[in-house]
């Protein structure tokens, strides 16, 4: 059986990504909401039916575990998934627990969509773990946008990040959390923009590291192809060229960033 991985759009496939690396020997259901992106400037109730509909398909499909990419859906629906569904479901929520522990004395800008911002879920994390108010919020709804249309071009990006930013002392900041899965395509562009002193991070890596805990622990892996089916809004994509472009971006991106 496959893994389901799920976003409103492209942004999950940041952290399929990291699954290709980490558990190579499995099968993939993505799927895409693409009829109802961007998730992020919608209502809740909106967002909580797309979900929910979204995992019915999948589970249709035959899945063993989900990963709900997606911070905007994870703050929305993940308590329903859960009550509903028996196999494991992994969300994704802005990392501001590592950011506040790694931190030290410089503030942290967390980064996601509207509807993230706005829901219990964060304002609970928040009054969880900043207890010293070091921590801003910011909504970039429109990188949402650009990821969706394929814009890569560092110059757009980095000037729009500069243009949200205005007014901002860039230099208070030590770390930056990108809290929705399309942000990570843009972590080069954020590097640049605050310079080497801030740490960019996002939930990418810790959220392949669970699957794989969970999936161990339950005798869940598998010997697969590693294959991946994509699918936009139930419908199945006749070939993967779209999304392996996406793929291809963040390889690109990964091996600059070692260089
Ligand atoms: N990728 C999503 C997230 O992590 C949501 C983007 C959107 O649809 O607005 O929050």
């Amino acid at each position: 059986m496959s893994i389901g991985f799920f976003d409103s759009g492209v942004g999950g496939i940041t952290v399929l990504a990291e699954a290709l690396k980490q558990l190579p020997r499995e099968n993939y259901i993505y799927y895409a909401d693409t009829d109802h992106v961007p998730y992020g400037t919608k209502s809740k109730e909106q967002v909580k039916r797309f979900v929910l509909e979204a995992a019915e398909f999948m589970v249709a499909q035959g899945i063993k575990a989900l990963v709900v990419a997606c911070n905007t859906a994870t703050s929305i629906a993940i308590n329903d998934l859960r009550a509903k569904y028996s196999f494991p479901i992994l969300g994704m929520e802005p990392a501001v627990k590592p950011a506040v522990e790694k931190n030290g004395s410089k503030r942290i800008l967390v980064t996601a969509t509207p509807l993230t911002l706005r829901e219990e879920k964060y304002q609970n994390l928040i009054a969880k773990f900043d207890k010293d108010h070091m921590v801003d919020g910011l909504a970039l709804p429109e990188l949402v946008e650009f990821a969706e249309n394929f814009v890569f071009d560092s110059n757009i990006i980095q000037s729009y990040l500069l243009q949200k930013l205005e007014g901002y002392d860039l230099s208070v900041y030590g770390t930056v959390v990108l809290g929705c899965t399309h942000f990570s395509f843009y972590k080069d562009c954020f590097r640049k923009v605050f310079g080497p002193g801030t740490l960019v991070i996002d939930g990418g890596v810790g959220t392949v590291n669970h699957l794989k805990k969970v999936l161990t622990d339950r005798g869940l892996c598998q010997d697969a192809e590693g294959k991946v089916i994509f699918y936009s809004s139930g419908r199945k994509q006749p070939d993967n060229t779209k999304y392996a472009q996406y793929l291809k971006i963040l390889q690109v991106a990964n091996s600059a960033s070692q260089a």
